[in-house]
């Protein structure tokens, strides 16, 4: 069912309470060092301006501060930064519930206000139905723009929902746009690349994707559990032993489909993972003792040539460890071929994201999503709460 978006409602004169996902990465000294997520919300906070709401409530949670209030988890940088990206002022207010909040809000002379961390509440998380209204009691109608929390039922995602007028904001309708576009109706050929360390956390993707696609590429530490399951040597590469019986039946189930999946055909090999181990590249076989750290480079060769027709491309997991520069050259080149060809390229989860910021690639990419876990059980086909529980949109 279509929900409701920010064209959908009248803005005119309404306070309009906003879930934001300003879940930044911050150094020691708390500066932010990616405001992507903030400037992702951007879109939504200046049309809600530009739409002549009287003030925009902006909630958000940052880390994990179980339930606590904890200096080093407040949102007070985040206000600060918001400020800049907007150049105009936005007011901080240090809770987010109760009576002093409300008349902070009602005195305050800006229209953008931020409040402080959910989750200093344990009733957040707890998705705790009076927190919930409590939330709700700050707006006329709410916005979800948190597409990176959409998948976590707590009370500003999900429970809030039920006590106002609903809507996605920009980031979340474009979030279901790409990505659920991808999954319903790719054009076609439709390739999926899968990396990142774990077979068990892409099962769901591989189960949802695989009658789908065309076909799954497969590299990074899990592609070393498939490469086991057709008993091939593997070193001392990641190996996950309780998963070699799924990815067996993957593979069979791939077959019966008559799906493709490729699997590294060459590798690059450490020692030691350090940063500065040599390297070495061998085979589809891995020596006794050797760590595979990257694709090597005729499976890029491979898988270029494979993904060279696609249509759509969904990439989920670096396809080695591209945080060290010398093992990112498998990552860096899948970038740099899917940026230049003529598909939709959807970049799904943090880690890949990141890889992609890290070539400076982004602007080639069709969609790089703003959700981790979110995008992950978007690709997985679960319904999401915080996307869920939005007012649908009239037939
Ligand atoms: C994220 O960074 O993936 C989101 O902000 C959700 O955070 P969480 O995993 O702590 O719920």
């Amino acid at each position: 069912m279509a929900k409701l978006n920010l064209k959908d409602i009248d803005l005119e004169n309404k306070k309009v309470l906003v879930r934001a996902d300003f879940n930044v990465p911050q150094d020691a000294n708390l500066n932010i060092t990616d405001d992507t997520r903030i400037r992702a919300t951007l879109p939504t906070i200046k049309y809600i301006l530009q739409g002549g709401a009287k003030k925009i409530i902006l909630i958000s949670h940052l880390g994990r501060p179980d339930g606590k209030r904890q200096d080093k988890y407040s949102l007070a940088p985040v206000a600060a930064r918001l400020g800049e990206l907007l150049a105009g002022p936005v007011k901080f207010v240090d809770e987010c519930v109760g009576d002093k909040v409300k008349s902070e809000i009602e005195a305050a002379r800006e229209r953008v206000i931020l409040l402080e961390n959910l989750r200093f509440h344990p009733e957040e998380e707890a998705n705790d139905a009076g927190f919930a209204k409590e939330l709700a009691a700050l707006g006329d109608i709410f916005v979800n723009d948190a597409f990176g929390t959409a998948h976590r039922a707590h009370a500003s995602t999900e429970g809030v929902a039920h006590y106002l007028k609903s809507a996605a904001g920009f980031l979340l309708d474009k979030e279901i746009q790409y990505l659920g576009g991808a999954i319903q109706n790719p054009q076609k050929p439709f390739m999926v690349i899968l990396g990142g360390s774990k077979v068990s956390d892409k099962i769901g993707v591989i189960e949802n994707l695989l009658p789908k696609c065309d076909a799954i590429l497969v590299g990074g530490g899990m592609a070393y559990t498939f490469l086991k399951a057709q008993n091939k040597p593997i070193g001392n590469s990641k190996l996950e032993k309780d998963k070699i019986d799924l990815a067996k039946s993957i593979l069979e189930k791939a077959k019966g489909l008559q799906k493709e999946i490729l699997l590294p055909i060459d590798n690059v090999v450490v020692d030691t993972v350090a940063s500065d181990s040599k390297t070495e590249i061998v085979g589809e076989d891995i020596p006794d003792g050797k760590i595979a750290v990257d694709i090597g480079p005729k499976t890029i060769a491979l898988f270029q040539a494979k993904l060279k027709s696609a249509k759509t491309i969904v990439w989920n997991g670096p396809v080695g460890i591209f945080e060290m520069d010398s093992f990112a050259k498998g990552t860096r080149e899948i970038a740099k071929i899917i940026s230049g060809l003529r598909a939709a390229t959807i970049i799904g989860g943090g880690d890949t994201a990141a890889a992609v910021a890290k070539f400076k690639l982004e602007d080639k990419m069709t969609h790089i999503s703003t959700g981790g876990g979110a995008s992950l059980e978007f690709l997985e086909g679960k319904a999401l709460p915080g996307i869920a529980a939005l007012t649908d949109k009239p037939r």
